[in-house]
C-alpha cells in the first residue's frame, strides 16, 4: 500500500483484452479495490474466474466468548499463559473487540494446507516469535520475528512456517484500511524525509509463477463472527500478474526510527498506522529526554478518547510493574492512568529505554473477553497504591 507495484505479466492498458498463449482465451481480470472504487486498488489477472465455488457450508460456530458483566478497571492478563494449538487460523484466541477492532493471539502448532480469507477485516498480523512465508494471490511475502503482515481485508492467503517449535502471532483487525498517517506523506504520497521510515522499510511481496491445478480447494472465510467453507474448483493463487497499491506487506519493528525531545513527547509521537477508529504505534529503543530536569517516565494521563492497549513485546518497560513478553495491558478512557509507584522516580536521569511494545489506541471501549478473565493478574487495578 505505501507505493505502486507490477508483478508478473499485466496488460499495457487496463480492461482490455488479454488473452492467454493459445490466442483465444481471455486470463480474467479482477479489480481488487478499497472505499468504494475511490480508494487504492490494484487489478489482478487470472487464469479463472474468481467467483467460481463448488459448494459453501457454514463452520460449526464456537462458543460465545464475551464476558458482559466485565467492570471498568485498569486490566494486564498474560496472553502466554494461556497457551492455544492449531492452525494459523483456528488457533486464535480473542482478548478485546469492539465494532471496529479485534485483537487476538495465537500460538499456532500446526500446519494446514487451507486458504483463508477475512472477509470484513483488514489484518496485521504481528509476528512476534516464529519465521516462514505469507503466500497470497498477489505472491509471496518471507515473515520473521517482529514483522507487521500487512493484509488487505479480502485477500485469500495461507501462512507457512519454517517450524513450530515456538510460534506466536498477536493479530489486530480493522474494519477500515491501515494506514500510513497523512502527515508522513506529501503532495504525491512519498514518505516525507521526518517520517519515521521510508518506502524501502515496507517489503512487498514476490512474485510467484501461477498456480494452475483444477482440484478441490479449501477457503475459510471470517465474516463478522461466522465462519463459512467455500470448496474451489481452482487453485486460488492463479495470478499471472497484477499491478496497484493494494497487496500485502511486511515491516519489521526493527526498523521504525523513533523521535525523541528535549521533554517527554506524547504517544501520537509513535505513530506507525492509523485506521478511522483506532491508531497502532510502536515503542521501540530510543534516548529519553534531554533537558536536565526532564522526567522521562510518562505524566498520569486521562486520554478521555481512547482506550489505550499495550502489547509487550520484548524489554524492560520502563513505566509498567510485573510485565512480561506477551503481557497485554488495557487503561480504558475515564479513568487516569500513569507509571506505578516508584517508576517515576527511577526513571529520572535515565539515558535510554530498551522496550519494545506495540500501542493500539481505539476511540470507541473496548470490551474483554472471557480470554481476558482467564488470564488477568487479579490485583493489577490496586497496583498503584502507595504501600
Ligand atoms: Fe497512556
Amino acid at each position: 500500500m505505501p507505493f505502486y507495484v507490477q508483478l508478473g505479466e499485466v496488460p499495457p492498458k487496463r480492461h482490455t483484452t488479454f488473452y492467454k498463449p493459445d490466442g483465444k482465451s481471455l486470463y480474467r481480470e479482477e479489480l481488487f479495490s478499497t472505499k468504494g472504487f475511490t480508494g487504492i486498488y490494484s487489478n489482478k489477472y487470472h487464469l479463472y474466474m474468481p467467483p467460481q465455488v463448488e459448494s459453501i457450508g457454514e463452520i460449526k460456530q464456537t462458543a460465545d466468548n464475551s464476558w458482559p458483566d466485565a467492570p471498568l478497571q485498569y486490566y494486564h492478563f498474560k496472553t502466554d499463559s494461556k497457551k492455544s494449538k492449531g492452525n494459523f487460523i483456528d488457533a486464535r484466541k480473542e482478548y478485546l473487540k469492539n465494532d471496529h477492532c479485534i485483537m487476538s493471539t495465537a500460538h499456532v502448532t500446526e500446519d494446514t494446507d487451507v486458504f483463508y480469507r477475512n472477509s470484513y477485516k483488514h489484518e496485521i498480523v504481528f509476528v512476534h516469535h516464529g519465521k516462514g512465508k505469507f503466500y497470497s494471490e498477489y505472491g509471496v511475502n518471507p515473515f520473521e520475528q517482529w514483522d507487521y503482515i500487512v493484509v488487505p481485508k479480502g485477500t485469500t492467503y495461507q501462512m507457512k512456517f519454517d517450524d513450530f517449535k515456538d510460534v506466536k502471532l498477536f493479530i489486530i483487525e480493522s474494519d477500515t484500511p491501515f494506514d500510513i498517517p497523512r502527515h508522513f506523506r506529501n503532495e504525491y504520497g512519498q514518505l516525507t524525509e521526518d517520517a519515521p521510515y521510508y518506502e524501502r522499510d515496507f517489503k512487498p511481496p514476490h512474485f510467484t509463477e501461477p498456480i494452475d491445478k483444477q482440484s478441490k480447494f479449501d477457503l475459510i472465510l471470517k465474516v463478522s463472527n461466522r465462519t463459512f467453507k467455500y470448496q474451489l474448483p481452482h487453485h486460488p493463487f492463479d495470478v499471472v500478474g497484477w499491478d496497484g497499491f493494494l497487496y500485502p506487506y511486511t515491516f519489521n519493528l526493527k526498523e521504525y526510527a523513533p523521535k525523541v525531545g528535549k521533554i517527554h513527547l506524547p504517544p501520537p509521537i509513535h505513530l506507525m498506522f492509523t485506521t478511522q477508529h483506532f491508531v497502532v504505534c510502536n515503542f521501540v529503543p530510543r534516548l529519553f529526554d534531554f533537558h536536565p530536569q526532564s522526567i522521562p517516565a510518562p505524566y498520569y494521563h486521562s486520554n478521555v478518547d481512547s482506550d489505550e492497549v499495550l502489547y509487550y513485546v520484548y524489554g524492560d518497560f520502563m513505566s509498567r510493574t510485573g510485565v512480561e513478553e506477551g503481557s497485554i495491558t488495557l487503561h480504558p478512557m475515564g479513568i487516569p492512568h500513569g507509571p506505578q509507584p516508584g517508576k517515576t522516580e527511577a526513571s529520572i536521569g535515565k539515558k535510554e529505554t530498551d522496550e519494545y511494545a506495540v500501542m493500539i489506541d481505539t476511540f470507541t471501549p473496548l470490551k474483554v473477553t472471557r480470554n481476558v478473565k482467564e488470564t488477568m493478574v487479579k490485583d493489577y487495578h490496586q497496583s498503584w497504591l502507595e504501600k
